[in-house]
């Protein structure tokens, strides 16, 4: 056995440095979920996607969760416009892609649509309530869809992130240095409690590695800044985890807040990097109560395993039960649940900001110290 095949079995590479866009006139002005995705899509961690969805594509992921070759793909990745910069725009034409004055990349356009944001909303989030994160932003972006091929010029600033900025095709390195024929993915947006290093530690129990991934591209207002986070998984590996065993690189897209359909998104992304197996919780990319707890797991059984290609980990809800003396689930633990140690996500970041500890049962108290140390200076800010 190896690392896992990438998603429709080649590995995408449309970065070239040495790209003459000089000639080019006509731009557009990325957002930073279109520049996060702008990289991924040309560094391969979205393979097969080549570019921005046409309207073949982008029906064909709403309606089948699939593209129109036939790979799953759930979530549509897309380049809006204004209606206004749509007009000046042909079917054929190459522009570049802009943020702040730096040509990222260019975009052969294929296709320009005006996509049913209703639609879109209903299919992917499963609600049009504008109160979801990802059906609000959604409904703020721009109207119309310029679809095709990207080639990536120049690559973001890595900022404080460096260190942990890997390709997929530097991550299938790293992993085979490390002599891992199997790892496992672990998504996530939070900072880490004992519940995550729980699935995580069991999941190792039968994979070679761990490749920690926190997203650390866009997310909603409350959600604790990556850079925060990610101090907190450095306490933690440091002295919790086996390093031979372990590897910590961040993912830069936006979260979507997507729930189900996310899920199968962070599979195949993170089949790309590599990993063979992927890690899939309670209530996985959800927010609020719009998904059933364990939806991002039953989503799976509209695919193949071949069309996966990935092992999929499902973990029950997780949690210290005082009784057992140690993190359970359901299936368990028979004790009652005033035994066990739950916090939701908005409790724990309430708490967090207020300066306030977790108990060490909820989340490593080094954990804590950090965390809370994190969010005072970036109020101080
Ligand atoms: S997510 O939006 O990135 O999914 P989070 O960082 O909280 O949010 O979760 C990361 C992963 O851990 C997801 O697969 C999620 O389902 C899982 N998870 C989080 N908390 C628990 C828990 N208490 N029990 C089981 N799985 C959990």
């Amino acid at each position: 056995m190896g690392l896992s095949q990438p998603h429709g079995g080649t590995l995408v590479n449309r970065w070239n440095p040495d790209y003459q866009g000089e000639s080019i006139n006509k731009e557009i002005e990325l957002d930073e979920i279109s520049l996060s995705d702008l990289e991924l899509i040309g560094t391969g961690a979205y393979s097969p996607l080549t570019g921005f969805l046409t309207k073949e594509d982008y029906d064909s992921v709403l309606e089948n969760m699939r593209l129109s070759t036939g790979e799953p793909w759930t979530i549509p990745i897309t380049l809006p416009v204004t209606e206004e910069k749509a007009r000046t725009f042909s079917i054929g034409e190459t522009v570049k892609l802009v943020k702040d004055q730096v040509v990222y990349g260019v975009l052969e356009i294929i296709d320009i649509f005006t996509p049913n944001k209703e639609r879109e909303a209903r299919l992917v989030y499963l609600t049009n309530d504008l109160e979801h994160p990802g059906v609000k932003k959604l409904f703020e972006r721009p109207n119309v869809y310029v679809g095709g091929k990207i080639t990536l010029i120049s690559r973001t600033p890595p900022g404080q992130f460096s260190v942990y900025i890997f390709d997929p095709i530097e991550t299938r390195e790293e992993f085979k240095k490390l002599g891992w024929n199997t790892v496992v993915g672990f998504q996530t947006r939070n900072p880490v409690h004992r519940a995550h290093e729980y699935i995580q530690k069991s999941a190792l129990e039968i994979v070679d590695g761990l490749f920690l991934n926190p997203l650390v591209g866009e997310t909603k207002q409350d959600d604790i800044p990556a850079g925060v986070r990610l101090k907190s998984y450095e306490v933690l590996l440091n002295k919790y985890y086996s390093k031979d065993h372990v590897f910590l690189g961040v993912f830069t897209a936006a979260m979507r807040y997507a729930g189900p359909r996310e899920a199968v998104f962070h599979a195949m992304v993170r089949k790309n990097f590599g990993c063979t197996h992927f890690i899939v919780g309670r209530d996985h990319a959800g927010v609020g109560n719009y998904y059933g707890t364990y939806d991002a797991q039953k989503i799976f059984s509209n695919f193949t395993s071949e069309e996966l290609g990935i092992t999929l980990l499902f973990f029950e809800h997780s949690f210290y039960c005082h009784k057992c003396s140690g993190m359970a689930t359901h299936k368990t633990c028979p004790h009652d649940s005033k035994y066990h140690e739950i916090l939701s996500g908005t409790k724990v970041r309430e708490k967090l900001r207020n300066g306030e500890s977790l108990p060490e049962t909820f989340s490593r108290q080094e954990v804590v110290e950090v965390l809370i140390a994190g969010l005072q200076e970036e109020v101080k800010v």
